[in-house]
């Protein structure tokens, strides 16, 4: 990981708390890595374009960081997502949160989308997903503490039309995080599931309707308060979608066919 310490400001074992972020250089994992650089904790973003991790870490250099590592990172590729995060650990002197936010966002009817990316999303959303949690459980085991964040989304509540793959990839990271926040129940691992609604990215950009959408710079600070908070699921913002979400749950096939 490239690293950048500004004179004076740093040590790793007595600052605040680190935070490592899959996706960090757009949209959600962008806005959350700048939140937490404002509240002061040490960071470790990763993603695949490293020219844009690196831009964001010199600004947030800029703006007085208490220190921000990055890498470039696939999470489908388990095998550099350890190398990563063994060496986040070594640099930030702790994991003490990881956010498994990195996703693409494929629509389309079932049948007609090309498979090749219902193949695409189910490996970055899902398999990503879950190699990410494997790597962050690998460290918090080993040092005896940890808070797993997993950004899901509100998709996850019902499969809707043209939004199959996407709908369901979501549904698995719920379901699997419900799994894990069993596991470690009574345990000093955390887990939260945070399902946003819209907010404002690259990701729903070409979206021909975004009910309730909110701004980027709104999603971070919310998604963080709900971090720190350390909640167990929420929706984000929590009005109106933790009672849309519900409602779409039960509504009937025939009110759900006409929504797009
Ligand atoms: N924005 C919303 O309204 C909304 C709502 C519900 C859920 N979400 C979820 O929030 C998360 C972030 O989305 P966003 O809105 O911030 O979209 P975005 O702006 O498109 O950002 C997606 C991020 O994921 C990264 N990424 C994609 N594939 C990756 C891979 N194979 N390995 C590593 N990183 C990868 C991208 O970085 P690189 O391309 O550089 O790798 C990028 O940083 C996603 O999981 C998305 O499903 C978003």
């Amino acid at each position: 990981m490239t690293q950048q310490i500004p004179a004076g400001r740093h040590d790793p074992q007595v600052t605040s708390k680190s935070v490592l972020i899959t996706g960090a250089s757009s949209g959600l994992g962008r806005q959350m890595a700048i939140e937490f650089s404002r509240r002061g904790y040490r960071l470790a973003l990763t993603a695949r374009r490293l020219d844009l991790l690196q831009a964001l870490q010199a600004e947030l250099a800029a703006n007085g960081a208490a220190l921000v590592c990055v890498a470039a990172l696939d999470v489908t590729d388990e095998v550099a997502l350890a190398q990563v995060f063994a060496q986040a650990r070594a640099q930030l002197g702790s994991l003490d949160i990881v956010v498994a936010n990195a996703g693409i966002g494929h629509h389309g009817t079932i049948g007609k989308l090309p498979f090749e990316r219902v193949r695409d999303t189910i490996n970055t959303n899902v398999i990503g997903f879950m190699a990410t949690v494997d790597a962050a459980m690998h460290h918090f085991k080993e040092q005896g503490h940890g808070h797993l964040v997993g950004i899901s989304s509100v998709a996850a509540f019902r499969g809707m039309p043209f939004g199959g793959v996407y709908g369901a990839s979501k549904a698995a990271v719920t379901t699997y995080l419900q799994s894990l926040r069993a596991e470690t129940h009574n345990s000093p691992i955390v887990v939260t599931t945070l399902s946003p609604g819209f907010i404002d990215t690259p990701i729903n950009r070409g979206a021909k309707s975004r009910p309730f959408v909110i701004g980027v710079e709104r999603g971070g600070k919310l998604l963080v308060d709900l971090i720190e908070r350390q909640v167990a699921h929420a929706t984000v913002p929590r009005w109106p979608w933790s009672v849309v979400a519900r409602l779409m749950a039960v509504l009937p096939t025939s009110v759900i066919a006409k929504l797009r």
